[in-house]
């Protein structure tokens, strides 16, 4: 794994809607910029507010080296996010990156990817390295309703694409670990990312049918660096910061997800 980390400036390509709670940042990519694995995430500058003068952890959701650009899908949530929505094609980013620890790149494997709600963020640059690597994905994504789902055609030239809604208004039915368990197959592996709910569940699946499972979480961070051991998750072998850790966790190793 890369440790080398940079803090830079980079200028914002395009900012795109892509619902009504997501949007997606383009940035141009900078020339010194490490190695990236999928799961690592940035820490980006957001003028502090009257709660909170912290950057905002968010996922790397894609890369594209044709491009030369990086890309974050973005849930608006409070003042940081709203803010990051007003920037506009030539303003700048302050950003610290690639932070933490990614999820592992097998080679000529059968994996299943699930993702519920934003958890969709680091999947699409995962999906482009795993089937950069020759394996076989099939991918399952869920969400609320049909106005929420996202990123379809960007995911199904990856693999086989399975749609979920609560509701049943578009795809299949349920929730998506449900859903993953009716099509459940000879995975070699399965990655993951959204609420911790739907972490808790894939834990408990991944014992019960014997697949190795690496989760990414969003646990609550200040530094990013590893410094302030305010991200600290209980594992079987003692507390481990997500930020430096993780995010991306083995299931294995993991005692109980809090909320
Ligand atoms: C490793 C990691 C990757 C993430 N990737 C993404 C992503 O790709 N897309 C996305 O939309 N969101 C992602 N999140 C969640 C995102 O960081 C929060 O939604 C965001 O910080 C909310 O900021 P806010 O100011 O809009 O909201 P507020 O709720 O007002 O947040 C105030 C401050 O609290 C902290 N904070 C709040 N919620 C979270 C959270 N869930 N995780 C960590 N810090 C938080 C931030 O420092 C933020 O500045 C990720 C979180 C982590 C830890
Ligand atoms: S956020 Fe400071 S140690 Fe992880």
């Amino acid at each position: 794994m890369n440790n080398k980390i940079i803090r830079t400036k980079l200028k914002v390509v395009n900012n795109e809607q892509i619902n009504s709670s997501h949007f997606r940042l383009y940035l141009t990519m900078p020339d010194d910029c490490p190695p990236i694995t999928p799961g690592q995430f940035a820490e980006i500058y957001v003028p502090p507010t009257l709660n909170s003068f912290l950057r905002i952890p968010l996922s790397i959701h894609f890369i594209s080296d044709k491009k030369n650009e990086i890309q974050f899908l973005i849930q608006l949530k409070g003042e940081g996010t709203k803010y990051l929505k007003t920037l506009k094609k030539n303003d700048f980013v302050d950003i610290i990156m690639p932070l933490g620890k990614g999820f592992s790149i097998p080679r000529q494997r059968k994996l299943a990817l699930i993702a519920g709600g934003c958890g969709v963020a680091p999947l699409l640059f995962l999906s482009d390295k795993l089937y950069e690597h020759g394996n076989e994905l099939e991918i399952y994504l869920g969400f609320r309703n049909h106005n929420q789902v996202m990123l379809i055609n960007e995911f199904k030239k990856y693999g086989k694409l399975v749609i979920a809604t609560d509701d049943g208004s578009m795809g299949e039915k349920g929730v998506i670990t449900q859903v993953f368990e009716r099509h459940l197959d000879d995975f070699d592996f399965i990655y993951a990312c959204g609420p911790t709910s739907m972490l808790q569940s894939l834990m408990y699946l991944s014992e019960k049918y014997n697949i190795k499972c690496e989760i990414s979480l969003e646990t609550l961070m200040a530094c990013g660096l590893g410094a302030c051991l305010c991200c600290a998750v209980p594992t079987k072998k003692g507390n481990m910061r997500a930020c430096v850790d993780g995010p991306v966790f083995d299931t294995k190793d993991l005692i109980e997800l809090n909320e």
